[in-house]
């Protein structure tokens, strides 16, 4: 048997550590070395995997079977496994499901439908570019492992669903004459009041020159990409040699609300709807943490107040909900699943 593709590789990497040994903004970084060299790596072999969707789509032209594939991206127990099960059954073949969980925090092993689907994953922490990792590792890990996969939507601990399976994936998929035209969901938004402060917490001049003010956005980090807008982000390198510099200023630093929606905006801004499907309640936010729903506010009433967009689409998946929640929710899953 030859060597060669191991000596390949280790040559790869090699190259890898070097260029990033000696490369100024290396040291400055807040991602690790051997980290980043594992991300690359992984990033890589998503690249290159290209499928042609249109071609997978003619296998079955009025039934394409392309899925939808659901990353959580946490740091405690899936608080809302059993609502999430409920959702997905009986539609196993429409959707799969990966796991980004934080090594550091000691999360049971799941069961039913999330069993075995935790991904390779790395340390993350607010206010630091490892949110914007663990996310491209998602998306990264899920390109690799299924090529049917053609949304990716990232969702968190603290998400629920608000309408079926089949409202959101007929949602999206429901017009296979306009295919492969599908836009992305994910909100990018200019203007906002703390949108400088945001830009200069790297230092006054640092994103410059690949990201003047006039280009730099906001938005939710918990959006619906479709495969080919996956592959570009992970394909970056341009905009997340600045992203992912250390934030001088803190209170300033939350690089995964406008890692993404920066680069999408600046690459494929048609292709974008602008908003997200992932209802939130900004009103009395605090330390930029959205409205928690606690028990008491749980009624059939408020999953239909969350469900009203603004948009085209409706909203389907709504956050933050507090662990406890669960039992009032799973109370009233008749309603969240009726549409
Ligand atoms: C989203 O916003 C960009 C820039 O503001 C615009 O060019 C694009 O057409 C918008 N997308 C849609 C679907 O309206
Ligand atoms: C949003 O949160 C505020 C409290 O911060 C609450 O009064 C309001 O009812 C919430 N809105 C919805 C639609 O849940
Ligand atoms: C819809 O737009 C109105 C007016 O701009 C705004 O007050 C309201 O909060 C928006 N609703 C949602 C669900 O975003």
């Amino acid at each position: 048997m030859s060597n060669t593709p191991l000596i390949l590789s280790f040559i790869l990497l090699l190259s890898f550590a070097l260029l990033f040994l000696f490369s100024p903004h290396y040291k400055h970084s807040e991602i690790s070395l051997p980290d980043e060299i594992d991300d690359l790596a992984l990033f890589r072999r998503a690249t290159l995997k290209h499928v042609d969707i249109r071609a997978v789509s003619r296998l079955g032209t009025t039934n394409p079977r392309l899925k939808i594939a659901f990353l959580f991206l946490t740091n405690t127990d899936l608080h809302f496994a059993p609502l999430w099960e409920r959702f997905f059954t009986g539609h196993a073949d429409f959707f799969n499901i990966y796991i980004h969980a934080d090594p550091s925090s000691k999360i049971a092993s799941p069961r039913g439908v999330f069993h075995g689907r935790f991904i390779t994953a790395k340390k993350t922490q607010r206010a630091s570019p490892s949110l914007i990792s663990a996310a491209r590792r998602l998306l990264a890990t899920a390109i690799l492992d299924d090529q049917l996969n053609f949304y990716f939507a990232v969702v968190s601990q603290h998400c629920i669903p608000i309408h079926s399976f089949n409202f959101v994936y007929d949602s999206l998929f429901s017009s296979p004459t306009q295919f492969p035209v599908q836009r992305s969901f994910i909100e990018i938004l200019s203007g906002e009041p703390q949108l400088w402060d945001r830009y200069i917490a790297r230092g006054e001049s640092v994103m410059l020159p690949e990201v003047s003010f006039d280009r730099f956005r906001v938005g939710s980090q918990f959006f619906m990409l479709t495969r080919k807008h996956a592959q570009l982000v992970i394909r970056d390198r341009r905009l997340w040699r600045k992203f992912k510099l250390p934030c001088l200023n803190k209170d300033s630093c939350y690089p995964e609300e406008h890692y993404f929606p920066t680069l999408l905006s600046m690459e494929d801004p048609d292709g974008c709807t602008n908003y997200t499907l992932t209802r939130v309640n900004w009103t009395g936010s605090v330390d930029g943490h959205p409205h928690t729903y606690y028990p008491p506010e749980i009624s059939p009433e408020l999953i239909h107040e969350l469900r009203v967009s603004n948009n085209t689409y409706s909203h389907v998946f709504a956050r933050k909900f507090s662990p406890d929640c669960l039992k009032p929710l799973m109370d009233i899953a008749d309603v969240i699943f009726r549409d």
